[in-house]
């Protein structure tokens, strides 16, 4: 199984990320505060470990024992490490040193106001889409440059709070290009998003920018875009384009990088392009993954080819969200029943598509341990959730021996976990618990009936 077998590659995982460790940390005392108002600390000391690990039979996260967490917090629950979330942050960071740059967190992945004002610490911006998207970021400490609104078929109204609250615009049709430019002229920057028409990301559901998603601007309308743009002096601050989500390709990444640089050339008064997210995390043994470094590398080349091009440089944007939180967190849930049918063994657990959509959505792949029994003998098992619908999260899935009662760990649960989770079946949304520092802190309460009845409107029928 995947973390029983990286016990090798974890140690010398760890002794990188050790050597590595005062680096960081002096690093960010140097150039970060610390976190204020609240009880912990982030950058007074990091661990060098930012997996699961199995140790005397009890799995750790970040310094704590899985099982406890559990215990204190109840089950189902997410939990995330913060010391992941700043490796992989670090690490984006360093791949693109080769050129001026923002790292915006792409928060729908997930918006807990305590992993924004974390990302926020280690020294990232971020992308929203929402205007409470927008005012999470506000409440978390973001000033509202440092926060990218990027919307998709919003209405204008939306977009008017998004600039009266001074956020960075980045609009994606020219519609809503028109009236920006009959309401405020030139006098609110405007980012552009391009459609570059090129087939990236991991399934059809989560591609992007290919000729029939229905994001950005198609690269062929540029000579509309500059005609609006002339004709209310529109100014166009950066152009933008997200193609998809877990792009393995550095190739096709820079394709579209290429294109929207190339576009870049119709507007002069650019000061930066924003290439988006997707970078894609292993989400099993042998999975790609993005190489990130190969990506910066290459893709300063290509930016700095540019500015000689142009004769003036501008910054580069990138908005991860699945890099930065995916590995940083669990789903811990607990079995409820072992039930023997001709086909399979099933373990249903206390959770289901309401908590994590994503095995049913996208048919997507999450490892899963069963940290109750670490020495169990290896058995296939079918994970199913207890919703009335087929919620099938793994079929005959190598596993330690499961029992009833048993805590089961979901891996790459941080991005588009609760984020996407609902209350079908009026079931309770979990709780969720952030390791900082080697300590669990509770960010959200387990949901209630209450919560569930909290909108309803009860008539006097
Ligand atoms: N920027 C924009 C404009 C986006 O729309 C997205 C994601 C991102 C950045 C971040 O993409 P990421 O780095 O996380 O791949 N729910 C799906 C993923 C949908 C992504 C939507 N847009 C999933 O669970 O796979």
């Amino acid at each position: 199984m995947r973390i029983e077998s990286f016990s090798l590659s974890s140690i010398v995982l760890n002794l990188a990320s050790l050597a590595s460790f005062f680096a960081i940390n002096s690093l960010f005392s140097r150039n970060h505060s610390l976190f204020s108002g609240l009880s912990f600390h982030v950058f007074l000391f990091i661990p060098p470990f930012t997996r699961m690990l199995l140790q005397n039979s009890r799995y750790t996260l970040g310094g704590v024992d899985v099982l406890e967490v559990v215990e204190e917090f109840g089950a189902p629950l997410y939990v995330y490490n913060a010391d992941t979330i700043h490796r992989q942050f670090t690490r984006l960071d360093r791949a693109f040193s080769g050129i001026e740059h923002q790292i915006k967190y792409a928060c729908k992945a997930l918006t807990n106001v305590n992993i924004l004002r974390f990302i926020r610490q280690c020294g990232g911006g971020l992308d929203t889409v929402s205007l409470n998207e927008l005012h999470l970021g506000l409440q978390a400490g973001f000033e509202a440059k440092d926060i990218f609104f990027t919307p998709n078929n919003v209405s204008f109204d939306e977009v008017k709070e998004a600039i009266a609250l001074g956020a960075q615009l980045n609009l994606d049709n020219l519609p809503m290009l028109e009236k920006l430019g009959q309401t405020y002229g030139g006098s609110v920057p405007v980012c552009i998003r391009i459609n570059p028409h090129i087939m990236a990301g991991g399934n059809e559901k989560i591609s992007t920018g290919h000729i029939n998603s229905k994001f950005g601007i198609s690269i062929t309308q540029l000579d509309d875009i500059v005609r609006v743009q002339k004709q209310y002096g529109l100014d166009v601050s950066g152009l933008h384009m997200h193609t998809g989500s877990e792009i393995v390709d550095t190739d096709i990444f820079l394709q579209g990088a290429q294109i929207l640089l190339e576009a870049g050339r119709r507007f002069k008064t650019i000061r930066f392009f924003d290439f988006g997210g997707g970078f894609k995390v292993p989400y099993k043994q042998g999975d790609k993954e993005t190489n990130v470094e190969e990506l910066g590398e290459r893709l300063a080349a290509l930016c700095h080819n540019e500015m000689k091009q142009r004769g003036s440089s501008f910054y580069a944007c990138f908005e991860p969200g699945k890099y930065l939180v995916s590995e940083a967190g669990l789903l811990l849930v607990r079995v409820n029943v072992i039930k023997q049918t001709p086909a399979t063994t099933f373990a249903g657990v206390d959770s289901g598509l309401n908590h994590l959509i994503r095995p049913m959505f996208y048919k997507a792949h999450h490892d899963i341990t069963n940290i109750s029994n670490p020495e169990g003998a290896v058995k296939p098992y079918s994970v199913a959730g207890y919703i009335c619908e087929t919620d099938n999260f793994a079929w005959d899935r190598e596993m330690n021996e499961v029992r009833e009662g048993d805590i089961l760990a979901f891996h790459n649960a941080g991005a588009y976990g609760i984020m996407m989770a609902s209350n079908y079946n009026s079931r309770p949304r979990p709780a969720e618990v952030f390791i900082v520092n080697g300590k669990a802190h509770l960010i959200r309460r387990r949901e209630t009936l209450e919560d569930i009845l909290r909108t309803q409107v009860v008539l006097d029928l």
